[in-house]
């Protein structure tokens, strides 16, 4: 049932652009022009009367999360906070009947989660979960639910599940803004192409897989690394890192590249390994400098950067693996493939059970 494949996670990378298109599919108009998610049983009035969403999630869909707020923040004009699901009961959040409570869950059972949806719904908020298992509790208690087509994810790493959710987060935001008017016509139909492209874009960041080995192997022999970025690059840098330590054990801190030097910048010594991500076109500037502070102090430096900014970024930097340029919000659909590949590629290295990492269950039910 791995389909030739050694591990599920690496059968389940291979698998997104297959998600890509599933999660798609009959969601968006074949001009482009609009998305239908007939699921939502929202009105139009009851979407402009959304004054703030909050998003609760654990572990990998948490990470989701924090790109779906930058998604419905730009697109929407909404505030929205994240949470991780464990926290969001504790500090009192602010939940009223105009809240939307968005809660994101691969397998619709994780038990922080299910009580955050509880909550939500005591107060009076209306919530929409976005899940890949239909019929699972959370799916069965959300008022709306928005299905991700990964298919099952057996790993207990999660890949597919996690870039669905993306997908899922880029259908809403424009499905908000649609309702809403606060994108132009021409901006949706920019996303909704450029969506269109992302499969094959991922498909071109697979065959090149033989070269992410090479720098999981590198990266193996270390005992800590960081990984860097700027907005959702720093979202994408946050599930990097805590891809890699679920399945090699090996330490990495994930920092905001301009909150580095106020904070751990004496962490880097020479020679630490330090990935970059590098796909915002208007932060590049900021970045590379925070990208000089750390080669300064000696760090090597891998950017993940896009296709055609090589000349731009590779003389800052130690090594470059270019990905294929999509628009800068739907950038970590793309950009968190090769970090899925080399925490799968330094896992092997280090002689892991990629598929069951220790202490980590794939669904967890206690709080
Ligand atoms: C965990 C898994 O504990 O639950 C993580 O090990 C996962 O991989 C997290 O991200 C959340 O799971 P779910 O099913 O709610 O998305």
């Amino acid at each position: 049932e791995k389909a030739g494949f050694d591990h599920f996670m690496l059968k389940e990378i291979y698998e997104q652009p297959k998600a890509y298109r599933d999660t798609m599919r009959g969601r968006v108009s074949e001009d482009n022009n609009s998305v239908s998610l007939t699921e939502i049983g929202m009105t139009a009035e009851q979407v402009k009367g959304i004054r703030k969403v909050h998003i609760v999630a654990c572990g990998t869909a948490y990470h989701a999360g924090l790109v779906g707020k930058t998604v419905i923040e730009r697109m929407a004009r909404i505030p929205v906070e994240t949470d991780v699901a464990s926290e969001y009961r504790y500090r009192s959040p602010i939940i009223t009947p105009d809240t939307l409570v968005i809660v994101v869950s691969q397998s619709g059972e994780t038990a922080d989660t299910l009580a955050a949806l509880r909550e939500a719904k005591r107060n009076g908020a209306r919530v929409l979960a976005i899940t890949n298992v239909v019929g699972s509790s959370v799916a069965r208690e959300a008022d709306d639910v928005l299905i991700t087509w990964a298919g099952p994810e057996i790993a207990v790493a999660s890949t597919k599940a996690y870039t669905s959710q993306l997908i899922a987060f880029y259908l809403f935001g424009v499905y908000l803004a649609q309702t809403l008017g606060t994108m132009e016509q021409a901006a949706i139909t920019e996303v909704l192409t450029a969506m269109q492209q992302l499969p094959e874009q991922v498909e071109a960041v697979l065959e090149q897989s033989a070269v992410l080995k090479q720098v999981a192997d590198s990266i193996a022999v270390h005992k800590n690394l960081f990984f860097i970025g700027r907005g959702v690059d720093f979202a994408v840098a946050q599930e990097g890192s805590l891809k890699l330590k679920e399945i090699s054990y090996i330490h990495s801190e994930a920092y905001a590249a301009g909150e580095l030097k106020h904070g751990t910048l004496a962490l880097i010594e020479d020679g630490i390994p330090v990935i970059a991500l590098v796909t915002q076109e208007e932060l590049y500037e900021k970045t590379l400098s925070n990208i000089k502070e750390v080669k300064a102090r000696g760090a090597h430096v891998l950017a993940i950067a896009n296709a055609g900014s090589e000349v731009e970024v590779s003389k800052s930097v130690d090594e470059l693996f270019a990905i294929p340029k999509t628009l800068p919000i739907l950038s970590p659909a793309v950009s968190v493939i090769p970090l899925q590949l080399i925490s799968y590629y330094a896992s092997l290295a280090v002689g892991n059970d990629v598929d069951k990492p220790r202490n980590l269950a794939k669904s967890v039910t206690v709080e």
